[in-house]
């Protein structure tokens, strides 16, 4: 099958949430710009996950316009975060092109952090969130319970809930909280009604579409890796699931994601 069907690309969209900073793209990054450009994705965020992707997610981000950087430590990543890299982390926060905090949260499908190491480090993240007022990108895998109750009792209102995969009631538990639900390919997938439920669910000013590349390929290119100019499938199953055209969804979504991020329309 063709990678893409131009015929099918609808408006401009933005990839919130991508990792052109992972090994498996980085060595490639101007083709997989140049690739989404021609699919009319024309910004995107390059989400850090440890010292190495937040370097490489600041190099690429201020060397291209309308790409945009998000710093953190994922779950999985913790154990490096000492007092170090946190210091590091607040320095690099206040660069230029930076957008938000992240990704940061809890991971209790893997759990190869000991929890109570996740849970400090996700509080810190969200305490600098706060200090300098961006908005956080949250990972949250079997995690629910714990999730919810720290972001809540941190204050932080301003972020959202990353490829998002649980049911409708906990994606208004988190649209209550303030939190936008990103959607990434798990929305194609046959099996994810749960996840299509709760896009019929929340307010479509609070939805947002990601890749994050390279994982989590849309159908029907599962099996090989993801890269940003695959949104527009993403697009185009949730604008079947909400009965819109996939222009209304990448305006949409577009501009949710330029009001959360980039603080305009
Ligand atoms: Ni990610």
């Amino acid at each position: 099958m063709a990678i893409y069907d131009l015929t099918k690309t609808p408006a401009d969209s933005y990839d919130t949430h991508t990792h052109l900073n992972d090994d498996k793209l980085f060595h490639d990054v101007p083709a997989y710009i140049g690739r989404a450009h021609e699919f009319r994705v024309m910004e995107m965020n390059i989400v850090g996950y440890d010292a190495q992707g937040n370097e490489r997610a600041l190099e690429i981000a201020q060397a291209y316009d309308n790409i945009y950087a998000v710093l953190g430590f994922q779950p999985e990543d913790t154990a490096e975060f000492d007092a170090a890299a946190a210091e590091k982390l607040e320095e690099q926060l206040q660069q230029q092109q930076v957008v938000g905090v992240g990704e940061t949260g809890l991971d209790y499908y893997w759990d190869t952090v000991p929890r109570d190491v996740q849970v400090s480090a996700f509080k810190k993240h969200l305490a600098l969130a706060k200090k300098y007022d961006l908005p956080v990108i949250i990972h949250n895998r079997d995690a629910f319970d714990d999730v919810y109750a720290i972001l809540k009792e941190s204050g932080v209102t301003k972020g959202v809930m990353h490829s998002f995969s649980g049911t409708p009631e906990q994606a208004m538990a988190f649209v209550e909280l303030g939190m936008h639900i990103s959607f990434s390919g798990v929305v194609t997938f046959k099996k994810a009604e749960d996840v299509r439920d709760a896009a019929k669910a929340v307010p479509l000013d609070r939805i947002l579409v990601e890749t994050d590349a390279p994982y989590l390929t849309p159908t029907p290119f599962r099996g090989r890796d993801n890269e940003p100019a695959l949104v527009k499938y993403i697009v185009d199953s949730l604008a079947e699931t909400l009965s819109l055209s996939a222009t209304e969804v990448a305006d949409a979504t577009r501009k949710n994601a330029h009001r959360l991020f980039l603080n305009h329309e």
